[in-house]
């Protein structure tokens, strides 16, 4: 906790965001980080008071189900966690690996405001955490997606990283949308206000949401509403997104964030503020303000302040799943963007979801050395591409020969668009993780840091050990060259 001791930062001290994506994306996600998901930490998770079940829904396997389990003691066996998990340790390590990108996996919860209690139970206090991580990878000029991976109602159903393994799928409700949406107006207020937030250049809107698009009526406005928020947010701001100004009677500089907005919206001439979007920024501003405290920062609102230490701001990034997540018609979220956005796929070869390839190392190696997908989303206007989760579980016995030559082919792959985050930096090492075997089940395919140890991942990111391993596993139909 003594990290955390709160330092008021004067306006001045601002850093302006980072911005951009960089020129290719090498990045690991911070998974079970601030949302927790056990499998990763089997041990730690019984040693907190955790269990592990066949069926996550029957017994305490997730974030939700251990606060309701232990009420009065889940914020400082969380606290415990979050300080442990992901350190600055690890940042140095991420860094003298070449890594160039996090993704931040994050529940709705992180915004404390937003949870229904008593129906709905969370730990409290990640907000603290996820600002002294963001402070160090800034400091190590890594840039950040914040991704909301966990949804208030539950995005999919019988999943850890949901936060609360249930059939009982609500996020695809007007009520739970505008949630959704309050949490994105918060983060994109503290990314552009908050110098710990400097390097966080891209939003996500939704992890895996259900892949068929019949069962998530509503998605495709709620893409087009997250939007409009992030945008309406930065012009109230004074960010300038290309096309739009607000127009007020009075300069942005002589207004609070609570004045701008009032005026903005009573009086809409940028089409930005929608009902969903004006409720979702109204109950976005008071939150802000409760946050002064726990983040150390003071006169939150005042756009005064922020303008004159302003100038240079980029946008961010909109992100989302790719069209190709879902089928049964899927919204194009191509078709929501405003300004800069980018697109993510993830692709797990041993997802009985997903059914890639078949369960044999040719198989796979066919699959992958012949992946079309950034062309296929391109041509819906999904670009850029990034594979926002990959990593090296098979469902066979995978030879070392074998991870070696699958782990380039994938990193070549993934390459051809905006690069790639691998799932996870790290996973528990412990008997209960299995890091002894070599199928499937056994986490260690999931740790980066382990990979790069094992010699599978190469110490460069941006290198292979063999630029020639998909040769002989191209087929000639597609026409593709290679580099
Ligand atoms: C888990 O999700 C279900 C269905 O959305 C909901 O009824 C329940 O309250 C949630 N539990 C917690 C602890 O959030
Ligand atoms: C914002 O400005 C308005 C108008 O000047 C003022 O009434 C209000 O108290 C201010 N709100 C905050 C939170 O400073
Ligand atoms: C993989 O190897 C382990 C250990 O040698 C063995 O127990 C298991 O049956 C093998 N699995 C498959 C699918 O061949
Ligand atoms: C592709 O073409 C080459 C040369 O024509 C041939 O040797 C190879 O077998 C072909 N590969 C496949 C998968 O058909």
């Amino acid at each position: 906790m003594h990290l955390l001791c709160s330092f008021v930062f004067a306006l001045a001290s601002v850093r302006l965001a980072l911005g951009s994506l960089p020129g290719k994306i090498y990045g690991v996600n911070l998974g079970s980080w601030l949302v927790l998901e056990a499998w990763m930490l089997p041990a730690e998770w019984e040693a907190m008071g955790g269990q592990s079940c066949a069926d996550c829904t029957s017994c305490i396997a997730t974030e939700s189900a251990f606060a309701t389990a232990y009420p009065n003691t889940v914020d400082e066996e969380f606290a415990k966690h979050w300080s442990t998990w992901f350190t600055q340790d690890h940042v140095n390590q991420l860094k003298a690996a070449g890594i160039n990108t996090v993704r931040v996996p994050l529940g709705y919860w992180i915004v404390e405001a937003l949870v229904d209690r008593p129906a709905e139970a969370y730990p409290r206090g990640g907000i603290k955490f996820l600002s002294q991580g963001l402070q160090w990878l800034r400091d190590a000029d890594m840039r950040v997606i914040l991704d909301h991976h966990a949804l208030p109602g539950v995005q999919t159903p019988g999943q850890m990283f949901t936060g609360n393994c249930t059939s009982d799928v609500q996020f695809y409700t007007p009520y739970n949308y505008g949630r959704a949406l309050t949490w994105t107006a918060v983060m994109t207020a503290l990314s552009h206000i908050h110098p710990n937030f400097a390097s966080v250049f891209a939003l996500e809107a939704i992890n895996e949401p259900i892949m068929d698009a019949s069962m998530t009526p509503g998605y495709g406005t709620f893409q087009q509403n997250f939007v409009k928020t992030v945008r309406a947010m930065e012009l109230l701001l004074g960010i300038p997104i290309s096309g739009f100004t607000l127009d007020l009677p009075e300069p942005l500089s002589s207004l609070n964030l609570t004045s701008a907005f009032s005026m903005a919206s009573a009086s809409d001439k940028t089409g930005l503020f929608s009902a969903e979007v004006t409720q979702a920024i109204q109950s976005a501003i008071p939150i802000l303000l409760g946050m002064e405290v726990d983040l150390g920062l003071s006169d939150i609102l005042n756009l005064g302040l922020l303008q004159s230490h302003g100038g240079g701001w980029e946008p961010l990034t909109t992100n989302f799943m790719d069209i190709n997540w879902q089928y049964d018609n899927p919204s194009n979220p191509a078709s929501a963007a405003i300004g800069p956005q980018g697109y993510d796929n993830h692709l797990y070869y041993s997802s009985c979801l997903q059914g890639v390839a078949d369960a044999n190392p040719d198989a796979y190696m066919q699959s992958t050395c012949n992946l079309d997908r950034v062309q296929n989303d391109a041509a819906l206007g999904n670009s850029p591409l990034w594979f926002g989760e990959w990593a090296l579980p098979t469902q066979f016995n995978a030879t070392d020969d074998f991870l070696f030559m699958w782990a380039d082919a994938q990193k070549l792959a993934y390459s051809q668009g905006a690069g790639w985050l691998y799932w996870n930096f790290k996973v528990e090492t412990s008997d209960a993780a299995g890091d002894l075997g070599r199928q499937w089940q056994r986490t260690f395919t999931r740790s980066y840091l382990e990979g790069l140890a094992r010699g599978y991942l190469t110490q460069d990111p941006s290198a292979v050990h063999n630029p020639h391993v998909c040769d002989p596993y191209k087929t000639n139909s597609t026409g593709s060259s290679r580099k």
